[in-house]
């Protein structure tokens, strides 16, 4: 058997990386990881701690030390803190205003990337994040980028329930030093404005299994 493999699904908030890349994992019986959610975890459990977010050190000193593992719940790997998924409450408001100023921070998007790159243990994955592409699996010849428009995006996350200034995260998300969001090299970018989530997995795994059945 080769080296498992990884799909990488990058792209800005609320373009339908989530909704697609469970698809996806569903339809190839791929592992699914949540990058976003990993950098969650690290937001709540500052918040927890009642770190400074003002404090870059503070905030990587307690990523070097925090106990984590990577767990496999039915087809999801998840990284448990201290033996729990804070699965609620990485999605509340005051998280998601912490996690942009946590990601910023490069000792823990060194420290994502390890754990990132540890799943592959887990065999082949959909990989959704900001950095998949770019700088955690860089090498893999599966890049996917969605992006929607601000307006389409924005009814999404209303749609959720998610009150969320995008405009506001795509830039935090994309001007930052380490790491930021940009297209990787050799993507496929995928607008889906206009196109409904059947759609847009479908194209994916076409894409994927073309390049599959031409690698041999
Ligand atoms: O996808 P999400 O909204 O759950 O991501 C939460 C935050 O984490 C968002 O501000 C971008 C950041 N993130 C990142 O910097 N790199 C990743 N690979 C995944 C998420």
């Amino acid at each position: 058997m080769g080296e498992p493999i990884v799909i990488a699904l990058d792209g800005t908030s609320a373009s339908g990386k989530s909704t697609n890349a469970k698809r996806v994992a569903k339809a190839l019986d791929y592992a699914y990881v949540d990058t976003g959610a990993m950098y969650r975890s690290l937001a709540w459990y500052c918040l927890e701690k009642e770190v400074d977010l003002g404090d870059a050190k503070a905030i990587a000193s307690l990523c070097r030390r925090w106990k984590t593992e990577l767990k496999n719940d039915d087809g999801h790997i998840r990284l448990y803190v201290d033996g729990y998924f804070p699965e609620k409450e990485i999605r509340t408001a005051e998280t998601s205003a912490a996690v942009p100023v946590v990601a910023a921070v490069p000792a823990v998007r060194k420290w994502m990337k390890a754990k990132q790159r540890e799943c592959i243990e887990f065999g082949d994955l959909v990989m959704e994040g900001r950095d998949i592409g770019s700088n955690v699996f860089p090498d893999t010849d599966y890049k996917f980028y969605l992006d929607a428009s601000l307006d389409e995006r924005s009814k999404r996350r209303a749609a959720d329930g998610v009150d969320e200034n995008l405009a506001e995260r795509d830039k935090q998300d994309s001007q930052r030093a380490a790491a930021p969001l940009m297209i990787p090299l050799g993507a496929k970018v995928i607008n889906n404005s206009e196109m409904t989530a059947e759609e847009t997995s479908a194209l994916i795994i076409s894409e994927v299994q073309e390049k599959l059945e031409a690698a041999g």
